[in-house]
């Protein structure tokens, strides 16, 4: 069990190390898709999807078989419990709207193999195989598109279930693509018609590959895949899970401690510890950790793909449900502050995460946990025009401590917080500036 664990832990680690390389060779210029990151940049928030056959037992997606915790045959059992009787994409989408998400992503397919559309290539899908039977993805996307949310298709690139997939079980391959090219081959024409299909059938915002790892962007022919999806929808944005060939990158579940270097980055995250509905895991995240967590990673100027796992039926757990609602009324509160703004300062300045107006000249500060007194802004060389309590129609007043009348360094900026303006999870104060930001980052003494 614990080998079995640690195995995973090893794989993921190892995802992740090969992302900060890739990331390094990207083969992709920044400048060049500046424009068609933009809404990205500004959304900040996105709902991942993690719905399968894995749900009706509640194992884990497609890691189960692969690490031997169930034969193959008994998990693709679960294509007969796989009903889908209660999905109303039209609630999904309303409640995505709610949480105050701007993008959702959903699995279109796992490293099972089970698609949630009806391929037209010979292997598993909810319509032929399930009692689902019917495409779970086009009333989805089509309820996503009504509420204005971008549509992002997650593919897993590896496909443990497909004969031709080298890939299969932790200790045993099916082949090496070096003694059978030509059986490879036949996988990648599987994989690229795939890809096809739902570039053609649903053109999303954004491709979520996973995966990558398993093979080199040669064996993958990473640089056709994001040319033919660009060919039909030039503006789609592509995660950075595919050898090099993607928009941005995508730490999985650890938070980056310093600021990534990237120009664009996602933190995927689940709401308990599992991607997928599995009713043992009561490791839920509080709101408060969940906003705090997303308060982190748009300070550092990136997003937050929080991940729910509806269950079979297509229900959503309800404490998934709260998280999601609890997070929409904190969003909907804080709006100006989150969504189409900068990065914050950099660390040292505030005991805490902080984001920028487009024009720079408003400073938002999230105050985590509750105040008891003052909060205070280090080396911040503009005139401060006014401070208010953000969501409120509160203002604040403030001191400026240590302020040398001969000398350039900026004073230390002291801000009174009352508790009764304070919000139950996360205040936050909007700092107007006479100008867009200038810091101090001198030693401080004369200069
Ligand atoms: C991992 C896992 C997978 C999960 C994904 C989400 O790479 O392989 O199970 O879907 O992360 O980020």
């Amino acid at each position: 069990m614990l080998k079995e664990k640690l195995f995973k832990a090893v794989l993921f680690i190892s995802s992740f190390c090969c992302l900060t390389t890739v990331q390094a060779q990207t083969k992709v210029n920044p400048d060049s898709i500046r424009n068609k990151m933009q809404w990205f940049a500004d959304a900040k928030l996105g709902i991942f999807i993690h719905w399968g056959i894995y749900a009706v037992n509640g194992i884990d997606e497609s890691w189960s078989f692969h690490n031997k915790k169930i034969s193959h045959a008994d998990y693709m059992k679960q294509m007969k419990g796989f009903t889908a009787s209660r999905y109303n994409p039209e609630e999904w989408a309303a409640l995505i709207k709610e949480s105050g998400a701007r993008y959702a992503v959903i699995t279109t397919k796992h490293h099972d193999g089970v698609a949630l559309w009806p391929t037209k290539e010979k292997h598993y899908n909810v319509v032929k195989n399930t009692p689902a039977k019917r495409d779970l993805l086009t009333p989805f996307y089509a309820a996503l598109n009504k509420q204005g949310i971008k549509r992002g298709a997650y593919y897993s690139l590896i496909d443990w279930s497909y004969p031709d997939y080298p890939g299969f079980l932790k200790d045993s391959n099916r082949y090496k693509v070096a003694d059978e090219p030509q059986r490879w081959q036949r996988f990648q024409k599987f994989n690229e018609n795939q890809i096809n299909e739902i570039n053609v059938a649903f053109k999303p915002d954004l491709w979520w590959f996973d995966g990558d790892w398993e093979h080199s962007a040669e064996e993958w022919d990473a640089a056709n895949i994001r040319k033919s999806i660009l060919s039909l929808k030039p503006d789609a944005i592509i995660n950075g899970r595919l050898q090099g060939y993607g928009d941005y990158d995508t730490p999985e579940q650890n938070f980056p401690v310093t600021r990534p270097k990237f120009n664009w980055w996602e933190l995927c995250m689940t709401s308990n510890s599992s991607w997928g509905y599995q009713p043992k895991d009561t490791a839920w995240k509080t709101p408060y950790e969940v906003i705090t967590i997303f308060a982190d990673a748009i300070s550092n100027g990136g997003n937050l793909l929080l991940d729910i796992g509806p269950k079979e039926d297509g229900t959503i757990p309800p404490q998934q449900i709260h998280i999601l609602k609890e997070l929409g009324k904190w969003n909907h509160k804080h709006e100006e502050a989150i969504f189409n703004t900068l990065g914050g300062m950099p660390q040292g300045h505030f005991y805490g995460p902080s984001t920028l107006s487009k024009d720079s000249s408003i400073l938002y500060l999230f105050l985590p946990g509750r105040v008891n007194g003052q909060v205070v802004v280090k080396g911040l060389k503009n005139k401060i025009k006014n401070i208010r309590v953000v969501g409120t129609s509160q203002t604040l007043q403030h001191k400026i401590v240590g302020k040398i009348s001969w000398s350039p360094v900026p004073g230390l900026v002291y801000i009174n917080v009352p508790p009764s303006v304070q919000d139950e999870y996360m205040s936050v104060l909007a700092v107007e500036l006479d100008g867009p930001i200038s810091l101090y980052k001198g030693q401080g003494g004369l200069n």
